[in-house]
Parts: structure tokens; sequence; C-alpha cells
């Protein structure tokens, strides 16, 4: 279909950068049988309901809720979305927006009834940051969205007691509910259950479940990123098309014929056997900067482990890198091209960006800018990145690419889902467990301890 997402890993291969830093045909041949022994381990767990990202976009109840509450607020014409989370409850939504909305969407939109709200991903607790923020969307003209999957996340709970209390303040605590959305765990489940049950208890808030079998970087499906999407206005369901379509391709336990498996074992045999320790993830496309940010909290939280599952020592994981082009190639790529030969750079490529914006053919005078004249900046891109893998192949660094036909809903979510499938594949492969965070959680305990509580 015209809207499926191409890979390319011709580039990663021995044939094209050497046997020392590629991957030849025998070592893809090699791995098969591991991929198919992790792909029935893996379809047994969706089945069995272990881990529910794969099936989010089948849950049709959930979606026409989120639509039917995003109606309803909608209608009290708030100016601006804020959203209270931190890791996985923001980084989903950071970078739906950014796709799907302009890099400018703030600045542009149009503000108060009738219109769709500004939008606010507030994952940091940096006082000064906040502060402003809190200024720029004061209570009235705001719905603040706090996701937290435990419900007990320090950064978030501090931010959502600073947000009531100016509720409160300001309008009564029966105003609360108006400006106060929860995305949680479910009611009385999960290890720690979740704060934000007695807090929307106490005020009468609107809470959104988030599946317990989902985790939070795998969560931008869910009512997490669901929520802030149908608020803006994104089609969510051209987003679980997308979802569906890509699906299906990850279903097929053929390495070859599945992409994100294919881009699996690419990573792993690079990691493991050709000293390729960093991941790059490299969007040619504004609107695909902060994919780029959300791959590397999936690629590093779920890869990274200290432990196999068999208990023993693993230290596992390659650390991705975000960069973007062409912009990076004027910072990184000389590191990436001269430096130590140790990354595997993923190129995200845009077949037909949303405008064309023709070069003018002016500035005459100067000669040396004939060969700009008349082109379109569309051009200068697609140049700037087939420059780019080529020169990276020269310098014998390996690339593997991405292709999306056009950036819309339907595409972005074909690459997040293929993206989430490929880290559950690559997981089985290092044999670690991709769905927890251990090193994360004990993070949170110190911090909490430290701040007087009971760690
Ligand atoms: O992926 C994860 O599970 C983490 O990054 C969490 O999303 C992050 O730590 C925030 O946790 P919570 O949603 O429970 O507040």
């Amino acid at each position: 279909m015209a809207l499926d997402l191409k890979i390319d890993i011709s580039r990663a291969m021995a044939d094209a950068v050497g046997e020392e830093h590629g991957v030849t045909k025998a070592e893809l041949k090699e791995i098969e049988p591991r991929i198919a022994e992790a792909h029935a381990i893996l379809r047994k767990e969706r089945a069995d309901g272990v881990y529910g990202f794969w099936s989010l976009h089948e849950d049709k109840k959930t979606l026409a809720d989120v639509k039917e509450t995003a109606d309803e607020f909608l209608k009290n014409g708030y100016e601006n979305l804020v959203i209270l989370g931190i890791g996985g409850s923001a980084l989903g939504t950071t970078a739906l927006v950014t796709a799907l909305r302009s890099k400018f969407y703030n600045i542009m939109t149009k503000r108060g009834r009738g219109n769709r709200p500004r939008i606010f991903v507030m994952d940091n607790i940096d006082p000064d940051t906040f502060k402003k923020m809190m200024k720029l969307c004061p209570p009235q003209k705001t719905l603040y969205n706090v996701i937290s999957k435990s419900g007990n996340t320090a950064e978030t709970m501090s931010q959502l007691m600073i947000a009531v209390e100016a509720i409160e303040k300001k309008f009564g605590k029966d105003a609360v509910k108006k400006h106060v959305v929860v995305t949680s765990n479910p009611r009385g489940q999960g290890a720690a259950k979740s704060l934000l049950h007695p807090v929307a208890d106490e005020y009468g808030l609107k809470c959104f479940d988030m599946p317990l079998n989902v985790g939070g970087r795998f969560s931008v499906f869910s009512t997490v990123g669901l929520f802030p999407a149908a608020m803006l206005g994104m089609d969510l369901d051209a987003l679980f098309e997308g979802c569906a379509a890509m699906d299906a391709r990850c279903a097929k336990a053929e390495m070859k014929e599945n992409p994100a498996y294919l881009r699996a074992a690419i990573q792993y045999i690079a990691d493991t056997k050709k000293g390729k320790v960093m991941s790059v993830m490299m969007p040619y496309s504004d609107a695909l900067r902060d994919v780029a940010d959300w791959y590397c909290q999936l690629w590093a939280e779920s890869l990274g482990k200290k432990h196999g599952l068999d208990g023993s020592e693993v230290y596992t994981g390659q650390t991705p890198i975000k960069a973007l082009g062409a912009t990076d190639q004027h910072s990184q790529i000389q590191l990436y091209r001269e430096g130590p030969n140790n990354k595997l750079i993923n190129v995200l490529e845009v077949g037909r960006f949303e405008s064309s914006l023709k070069i003018p053919d002016n500035l005459k005078s100067l000669t040396e800018l004939e060969y700009l004249r008349g082109k379109t900046m569309n051009k200068l891109m697609a140049a700037e990145l087939q420059g780019t893998v080529d020169a990276l192949t020269l310098s014998k660094r390996p690339v593997s690419r991405i292709t999306l036909p056009r950036v819309n809903e339907h595409t972005v979510a074909q690459l997040l889902y293929m993206l989430e499938a490929e880290t559950a594949m690559a997981g089985r492969l290092y044999g670690v467990n991709t769905f927890d965070q251990p090193g994360v959680e004990e993070g949170k305990q110190i911090a909490r301890k430290l701040m007087g509580g009971k760690g």
C-alpha cells in the first residue's frame, strides 16, 4: 500500500561496509532459528495478555471513551493542555505532537472557545520552567492531564500538588474536576497502588485507566498518548489503522518479511559481533525529531540490563543517540565518520514532505549558487540525506534506513509500533526482561528517601 513504511538494511550489510563492520548473510541466516523461537514466545505472551502494548489498537471501547471525554472537555474552551508526567508518560505524547502538529503549533494555534488548546508537556521539575508554565497557563484557561502509571512518581506528584493548589486557591475545591484529568493504573491494581486514585476520589476527577500490562515506554497508544492526541484533534482512527497495518507485518514469523525482526537482528548482530555499541536515530525531518527522543528511552530502558532472564550478569544494551538531519551533519557526523567505528546509524527518511519549497532563481551575481537555483529545499534535503549515507558507507559505517512515504497519523503509528515490536524482539535476542526497569525504580526510591519519605 502507498502508505507502507519501508526499511532498507543494505548499507548495514557486509557487502556495503565489509565483514568487520557489516552484518553478513551467514550471520543473518544463523540468527533465524533464534528469531523463530523468540517469535513463538512473544506470540504466546501476547495471547496470554502478559504484555498488552501489542493490541492497544484493538481496544475500541477505550478509543470511544477518549474521544467522548475529549469532546466534553473541549466544550470548556481551554487555551492550554498541560501534561504532567515524566519518561514513558510524556515522551510518546511529545513525539506525536511534534510529528503530527507543526513545530510552531503553540504559536500558530488560535486559542479559546471553539479552538484546540496549546500543549505543554511538563516532563521535568525544573522550578524555573514550571513556574513560567504556571504563569503562561493559568488554571482558569488550562486543563492539566496528570499521567503516572504508578501514580507514585515524585516528580509528577509534585507537579500535580502545585497545579491543584493553584486551582483551589483561585476557584475552590469544586473547580478542580474541571481542570484536572488523571491517567494511571487501574484501581486497586499494581505493585504500589496509584496515589492518583485517592486524589481523584477527593476531587471527583475523570480517571483514565492505563492497562496494567503496558509499560510506560510502550504506552503511547494507550490513554496516555490518546487523550492528548484527541484534545489536539489528531485522527485517532488513522493512528489505530497504522498500528494495525504494522501489526500485520510484525505478526510474520519469517524474519525477512518482518521489518521489526529484521531490524532487531541487524542491531543485535551489529552490537554483539561488530562492536556497534551505539545506536543513532537520525530523522531527516523536523517532524520526526522527537521520535528519536522517544526511541532513546525505549531502546535504553528496555535493553540496558544488568541481569539476563536466567539471572546471570549480562550488562547488555546499545547506547541510543538522537540526531537530526541535516542539522547534525554540522555537529555529529564528523565523529560518526572519523571517530570510533562503534555506531549503527538509523536514518529516518520522509518520502514526501507536506510542502514543496522552491529555492528562488535569484542572487544571480553569485555563480557559486547556481546548483541551488530553481531547485527545491525538498531536493536539497534528499541530497543531504543520500550524501550522508554514501559518505558513511565510504567510511565503512553501517546505516539502516527507514522511509515513511509521508508523515501522518497512519505512518507515524506504523513507525512507533514497529520500533516497539523491534525492541521486544531485541530484548529476547539479548535474553533480558525488556519490560522492567529496576535501575530506574531504585533511583526513584533513593530520591524519595532523601526527601524524607519511606523510600
Ligand atoms: O517506561 C517507564 O516505565 C518509565 O519511564 C516510566 O514511564 C517513568 O518512570 C514514569 O513513571 P510513572 O508513569 O509511573 O510516573
